[in-house]
């Protein structure tokens, strides 16, 4: 199978949330047609009211909508996706690619249930995708190579940014960019509270603390500069800054981050299904 997406058949299993942000944007960026994609749910009402929203067929019948697909993406809870695959895997061939976005899911518990060789892919993405500025781990399993990779990260690519690790990093992967968008929201809603302690007004005070995240993002993005050397730059002897890192330093702000990327990782090993 080429890793182009054009042409391509493809089968979302679970249109909800993040199954219909990446639908939404592979159709939008022309990667994937209409005719050539059908989503399923758990609800005959639903599949019509996303039907009607996503403009493709949505019906809830899985192991129907896999007939004929070249890529099949797994977007159910992860306590679905067992007997999604149970459900799918006397129609499955190892032509065919499974993608799953499901939490704490091992490739190992997709394949055990399905025909030998069958490749999959196991995928983190998170919520940010919905603007095209996601993050998205992927790893592969036991039948999956590097063709199999540059498709799922074809398909990634359009709702943001995509990195290919070890499926032994999943669970880290979790806690730092799946979880990250909710520290970074009370570090964003904490920042804008200062603002107004000082006398901003609240709305201001959102703004300024958003776009500087996104621009000090941006700037370690493209640069590729080590955030220290950049947090140097800013910092005046005798300055302002300073005196606010002596606080960040004093209310252990890096530990505690440090901490709950951690716990965060910890707690996605105890949920670890199969
Ligand atoms: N949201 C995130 O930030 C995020 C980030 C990374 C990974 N994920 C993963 O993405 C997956 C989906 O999360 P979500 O937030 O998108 O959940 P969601 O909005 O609840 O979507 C789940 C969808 O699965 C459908 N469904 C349930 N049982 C089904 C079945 N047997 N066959 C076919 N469809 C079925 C549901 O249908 P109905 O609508 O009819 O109930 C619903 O549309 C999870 O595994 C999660 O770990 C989510």
């Amino acid at each position: 199978m080429g890793n182009d997406l054009s042409g391509k058949k493809v089968a979302f299993l679970g249109a909800g949330k993040m199954g219909s942000i990446i639908l939404q944007a592979l159709l939008k960026n022309g990667l994937l047609s209409a005719k050539s994609t059908v989503a399923t749910v758990a609800h005959q009402e639903r599949a019509k009211a996303q039907s009607a929203k996503l403009k493709v067929k949505v019906g809830t019948n899985n192991a129907e909508a896999v007939k004929g697909a070249d890529i099949i993406v797994i977007g159910v809870k992860p306590q679905v996706v067992e007997e999604v695959v149970r459900e799918i895997s006397s129609q499955i061939t190892p032509k065919q690619i499974i993608i799953s976005v499901a939490a704490s899911v091992p490739t190992s518990m997709i394949e055990k249930h399905l025909p030998t060789n069958v490749p999959v892919i196991r995928a983190m993405p998170n919520t940010p995708c919905q603007l095209g500025a996601g993050m998205t781990a992927i790893c592969k399993g036991k039948h999956a190579g590097p063709n199999h990779l540059a498709i799922a990260s074809r398909l990634f690519d359009v709702v943001g940014r995509t990195v290919i690790v070890d499926e032994k990093h999943m669970d880290a992967v979790t806690a730092l960019s799946a979880s990250g968008p909710a520290y970074i929201y009370i570090i964003l809603e904490s920042l804008a509270e200062g603002g107004v302690k000082v006398g901003l007004p609240r709305d201001v005070a959102t703004l300024l603390a958003a776009q500087t995240a996104f621009g000090a993002a941006r700037v370690v993005l493209e640069t590729g500069d080590h955030p220290a050397l950049l947090k140097d730059a800013v910092t005046t002897p005798a300055g302002c800054t300073i005196d606010a890192i002596m606080e960040l330093e004093e209310g252990k702000l890096r530990v505690t981050l440090i901490k709950a990327v951690v716990k965060a990782a910890q707690r996605a090993k105890e949920l670890a299904f199969g």
